[in-house]
């Protein structure tokens, strides 16, 4: 019989259950159907000192895991022009499972990468001999074709991104209030975090602005602190988010419960107020 347990709270679910399996996905379709976007945060393979990032298996193992779920959540539950979002990294000589997944996951398939967006943050590491990191990745993908997303409402920035040039191809991008796909305006977390990789919500945020109407279901399969449940919430868009591990499981839940009223705005420093106020010229 199947471990899944299903809290209903202030405007979605939260699940404990491994959201690789098949009857997880099955009992989450029961619930929400079909839906237009999934924002998976998955395990990145050796790369923070957490049990559920200890990966012993090779990087075409971890690799043929993610390229599995990943079918099997989007064949399951996306409407066709969902989009599918899946944050990794570059890896480390020998072992380098998101680089493989992202070069084999399209064959067969029957979903696009979109784009790669870089989400660049402010703090660095890293060796003497070699550039410091301040990256880190995240995969857009289209179930069906990458051209045709069900919904694409435009993401605006707060202010423009300075670029002085000018192309007479496309004029009016040349406002420069598009985002790209280098997101530099979004810090990451230095405190307060519940989880030990716990993304800034605004991340996930842009995400469902872009692909969701309000009243929507988003699903996350790898939930950690609830930042999708929350970002959602303060968007008006219901969620899916499921978490295998039973601490964390029952922290996020004493979070989505508490912090029930989380709908402003939480950081100036995010630049997103004239985005959601809509007070930005679109440029477009
Ligand atoms: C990178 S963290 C996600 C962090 C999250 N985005 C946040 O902002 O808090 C990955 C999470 O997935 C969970 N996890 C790992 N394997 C899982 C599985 N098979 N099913 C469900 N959750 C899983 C881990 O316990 C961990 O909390």
């Amino acid at each position: 019989m199947l471990d899944v347990k299903i809290e209903a709270v202030e405007g979605g679910y939260a699940v404990c259950a491994d959201s690789t399996l098949k009857e997880t996905i099955d009992r989450v379709h029961e619930l929400v159907g079909d839906v237009g976007l999934i924002i998976a945060d998955p395990p990145y393979g050796n790369i923070v000192d957490e049990a559920w990032d200890r990966i012993n298996d090779s990087d075409e193992l971890f690799s043929s895991w993610m390229i599995k779920w990943t079918r099997s959540w989007t064949e399951k539950l996306l409407l066709p022009g969902g989009a599918f979002y899946v944050w990794g990294g570059v890896g480390k000589p020998g072992f380098r499972p998101f680089l493989r997944y992202l070069s084999e996951v399209e064959q067969e398939g029957r979903f696009e990468l979109a784009n790669l967006i870089t989400w660049s943050k402010k703090r660095a590491y890293g060796v003497q001999n070699n550039y410091l990191w301040t990256r880190e990745e995240c995969a857009y993908f289209i179930f069906g074709d990458a051209k045709k997303p069900r919904c694409f409402n435009v993401p605006l920035l707060a202010t423009k991104r300075g670029y002085v040039g000018y192309n007479a191809k496309y004029p009016a991008k040349s406002e420069f209030y598009r985002r790209t796909n280098v997101w530099m305006d979004i810090n990451e977390m230095f405190r307060g975090k519940l989880h030990p990789t716990q993304k800034t919500q605004r991340l996930h945020e842009v995400m469902i602005e872009v692909h969701t109407q309000p009243g929507e279901f988003v699903i996350d399969p790898f939930a950690g602190a609830g930042t999708t449940a929350m970002a959602c919430r303060k968007l008006g868009r219901k969620f899916v988010v499921i978490e295998n591990d039973p601490q964390y499981f029952d922290e996020m839940v004493v979070r989505l419960q508490v912090e029930v009223c989380a709908s402003k705005p939480y950081d100036v420093d995010h630049g997103t107020e004239a985005e959601i106020t809509g007070s930005v010229d679109t440029g477009s």
